[in-house]
């Protein structure tokens, strides 16, 4: 199969919208492939930080990321063979990888290591640009968001669960930062591309959200 044959679901949208529960589950439902393209950008200022390069230095990072030793097993995610998902959860973390985003020579850096994702038999995968830059011929795009209220609520229930400290309205700031950061930069921003199916998760359960996905996977392949 050549991989441009292979089919790749898209779901891009803003922070703590869903989309990387979703994206699993959809992935998990069709026995795909996952790629949580988020995780690599949080690795790699996880791995520029612990480097002691600075965050500002774009070809030093970009020239880390070439190289960078990433593993992805399940939801687990490998940084030179040790375990980093904890590390690289904290909304600091998020933070850090939300600045390096934002660096074009960065972002081509990561491009082929993203697109060597795509393998039989399919690949879900979740972002900022997925649909717009990396799989732009995707069997179907999916711009997944929820309102800032809704996402702050969840991704400070996330956050408890796992033991950490967390204030609802400093997440409802920062969320609404990271957006603001995400849809304004040059290079791929944040905004649902004209060929992406909105889905506005606000009201839905997750399964009401990956039933949707799965509904509308199964009419673009129909195509
Ligand atoms: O879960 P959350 O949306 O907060 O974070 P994430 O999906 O793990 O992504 C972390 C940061 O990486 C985001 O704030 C984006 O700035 C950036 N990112 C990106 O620019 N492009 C992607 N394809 C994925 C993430």
């Amino acid at each position: 199969m050549s991989s441009a044959t292979i089919p790749v679901i898209a779901i891009d949208g803003p922070s703590a919208s869903g989309k990387g529960t979703v994206a699993a589950l959809v992935a998990r439902a069709l026995g795909f492939h996952y790629l949580d393209s988020g995780a690599i950008y949080r690795v790699t200022a996880h791995a520029g930080q612990r480097a002691g390069v600075s965050l500002d230095d774009e070809s030093a990072l970009a020239t880390l990321a070439r190289g960078l030793d990433l593993r992805f097993d399940g939801v687990e995610v490998f940084l030179n063979g040790e375990a980093v998902g904890d590390a690289i959860r904290t909304e600091e973390a998020g933070r850090a990888a939300s600045k390096i985003a934002a660096m074009p020579v960065l972002r081509a850096a990561l491009l082929e290591r993203q697109r060597a994702f795509r393998r039989a038999p399919g690949l879900v995968t979740d972002g900022r640009d997925m649909g717009s830059v990396v799989f732009p011929d995707a069997t179907l795009k999916i711009f997944l968001t929820a309102s800032c209220e809704e996402r702050a609520k969840r991704r400070y229930k996330q956050l408890i669960e796992k033991g950490f400290d967390a204030n609802l309205a400093a997440l409802f700031e920062d969320l609404s930062e990271r957006d603001a950061r995400d849809a304004a930069r040059a290079v791929a921003p944040l905004k649902q591309s004209a060929d992406a199916v909105l889905l506005d998760t606000t009201g839905l359960s997750i399964d009401e959200a990956v039933q949707q996905v799965l509904r509308d996977y199964r009419a673009a392949s129909a195509v």
